[in-house]
């Protein structure tokens, strides 16, 4: 448990509200009777706010409508006083442009909810990609005691006798439909199988990569982020989440004393052996910019090149998260590489890194790989520079065809997506395989939101010779269940005037993984006078939430948060109560 002094209620911040003699307390305690609670049911207790990320539209947390009955049941056996208060759902599925479009709106919207109702700890609820990263950087800006709650990945499933993994193979059987391989009516039946239960994506897409992070940097209960969402685990994990909130409120336990640099480094290891997905990069270094922990891309270009993959799960390896979980979980494959951690880092659970991984066995070596029979030995994500993505780009050399790791070809170029979904599978581009395929204008400004079209599509009549990957570059991120030779999050982006958006039809780029390198084959003058030739797309939005966006995000480089949420230090006054 914590070892520091537990505090008073009269030290919480909700006694503020409710404890003193005032005219304002009485409206507060009021109120609460008014909500139908008698005084002796929360006086003095802890309140504990739930951030529950549910909606209708957002499938993957249908289970969180019942789920919060069991956080609540949690909290109310610590003594402590469960409010559950509903934050916007960011549905990766169903959101336009993208849900990333919105994930700084959830980061702002879940800190000013902590900031500004009478909540001592919160339990943040959340699983579907980019709710987790948002509900980390609310909740660490906000600085107010908080634990993750995962939402587990859905069921397992197969169809005609084989396991589906969500996302990856949606990609795979469409590219199958594309080659004229697969009937309408096995591609119906593929509909009725591929989500089977709750619970986010199983495969080691964003949604997995990310809750297995947060449970590595300390911020989930060791154990929490493998549990299958409708397992009954869950829902006894559910409420020994409420429970542990109760007691981070009263120690004050705060998230910016559980992610430190250390706890970076440790989720940054996991992301590797896990084969994780790319956007963790994004995510990792915003949340980075609001912890005030100094992160670089070269960071995970380091930790990428000494760490091997071990976990042997879709889309860079074999399983899914079901199969991972009974093969022993996130523990299982921390253990396996705990020398590569920093194992003194605490954790929510009063414990540390190395308490939470001692005694977790692996129950299948292929599952969960032995150090000396690894997927492969390193380089799970890879940084590349060069004159094309001067501040970086990223490449996931696991899940690329390793024959692409090195490659040089002629460009062809597609100013915007819609012009790319009307000219690929035009055969008179007469594309080969060897083609670079370049999308410009994909990228956190160009699109707008940095949209998951980085898995950029093969020319139908490509696919129908039997090619499955090539090298495809563009400004926009690709979803973590997807594959290719794809590198992504160019940066600066085309939009903004990045070289990218000089690139001409026939131009030669080389892509050199191992060198990490990415060029354009030409010359600094040539490359400075399309430069002088080029003019910036208009913004497309003046008003609302589209224009703060507009004006106030980062490039991907540094994680696309907005500028003015970025950690400079200071901390925002407590709200005064008058
Ligand atoms: Fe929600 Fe994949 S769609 S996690
Ligand atoms: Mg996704």
């Amino acid at each position: 448990m914590f070892q520091r002094t537990k505090r008073t209620h009269e030290q919480l911040r909700s006694y503020r509200y409710f404890g003193p003699d005032d005219l304002r307390s009485f409206g507060h305690r009021s109120r609460q009777k008014q909500s139908g609670f008698g005084t002796e049911e929360f006086e003095g207790k802890p309140v504990i706010g739930i951030l529950n990320t549910w909606n209708d539209l957002i499938s993957c947390h249908a289970h969180f409508k019942q789920r919060v009955e069991d956080v609540k049941r949690g909290i109310w056996q610590a003594g402590g006083f469960p409010v559950e208060v509903p934050v916007m759902g960011l549905s990766e599925t169903f959101m336009k442009p993208t849900s990333m479009y919105y994930r700084n709106f959830l980061a702002m919207e879940a800190e000013e909810v902590l900031r500004t109702y009478p909540i001592d700890a919160a339990v943040l609820m959340g699983g579907c990609d980019k709710t987790t990263p948002a509900l980390l950087m609310g909740a660490v800006t906000a600085d107010v005691p908080s634990i993750f709650m995962p939402g587990g990945p859905m069921n397992k499933t197969s169809w005609r006798g084989d396991q589906l993994g969500s996302g990856s193979d949606v990609w795979k059987y469409w590219a199958e439909r594309s080659a004229g391989r697969l009937g309408c009516e096995a591609w119906c039946e593929l509909e009725d199988h591929i989500a089977a239960s709750p619970g986010h994506c199983m495969t080691m897409g964003t949604a997995s990569t990310m809750t297995s992070i947060t449970e590595t940097m300390g911020m989930s209960l060791p154990g929490s982020a493998s549990v299958p969402a409708t397992h009954s685990s869950h829902s006894r994990m559910a409420s020994a989440t409420g429970q542990q909130a109760v007691e981070l409120a009263w120690y004050n336990v705060k998230p910016s004393e559980i992610m430190t640099a250390d706890a970076f480094d440790n989720g940054i290891t996991a992301l590797m052996a896990m084969g994780g997905s790319t956007n963790a990069i994004v995510h990792l270094m915003a949340l980075a910019g609001r912890c005030q922990v100094p992160l670089t891309l070269e960071r995970f270009d380091q930790i990428s090149q000494t760490t091997p993959v071990v976990g042997n799960i879709r889309p860079a390896g074999k399983y899914v998260m079901g199969d991972f979980f009974e093969a022993g979980g996130l523990r299982a494959l921390l253990a396996r590489i705990a020398d590569l951690l920093k194992l003194t880092a605490p954790n929510v659970a009063g414990s540390t890194l190395a308490d939470a991984i001692k005694d977790a066995e692996v129950y299948d070596e292929d599952v969960i790989r032995p150090r000396d029979s690894p997927i492969c030995e390193n380089n799970s994500l890879a940084v590349l520079r060069g004159n094309l993505c001067p501040d970086g780009a990223v490449i996931k050399p696991a899940a690329a065809e390793k024959q692409l790791h090195q490659h040089r070809g002629p460009a062809v170029v597609f100013k915007n997506y819609p012009d790319l979904k009307a000219r690929i599978d035009d055969p008179s581009l007469a594309l080969t395989k060897d083609h670079v395929i370049v999308l410009q204008n994909a990228g956190p400004l160009g699109a707008p939101g940095i949209p998951e079209w980085g898995m950029l599509p093969i020319p139908k009549y490509l696919l129908e010779q039997g090619v499955r990957d090539m090298v495809r570059i563009s400004d926009a991120r690709m979803s973590g269940t997807s594959y290719g030779a794809c590198v992504l999050h160019v940066a600066p982006e085309s939009f903004v005037g990045g070289p990218l958006a000089f690139v001409q039809n026939g131009d030669m780029i080389t892509l050199d993984v191992t060198g990490r390198t990415l060029q354009l084959e030409i010359s600094d003058e040539e490359l400075a006078s399309r430069k002088a030739a080029w003019k910036q797309p208009e913004h497309r939005f003046t008003r609302g939430y589209g224009k703060l966006y507009f004006d106030e995000t980062t490039q991907a480089n540094i994680g696309c948060d907005f500028r003015f949420l970025h950690a400079d230090g200071s901390t925002d006054p407590e709200p005064s109560i008058y």
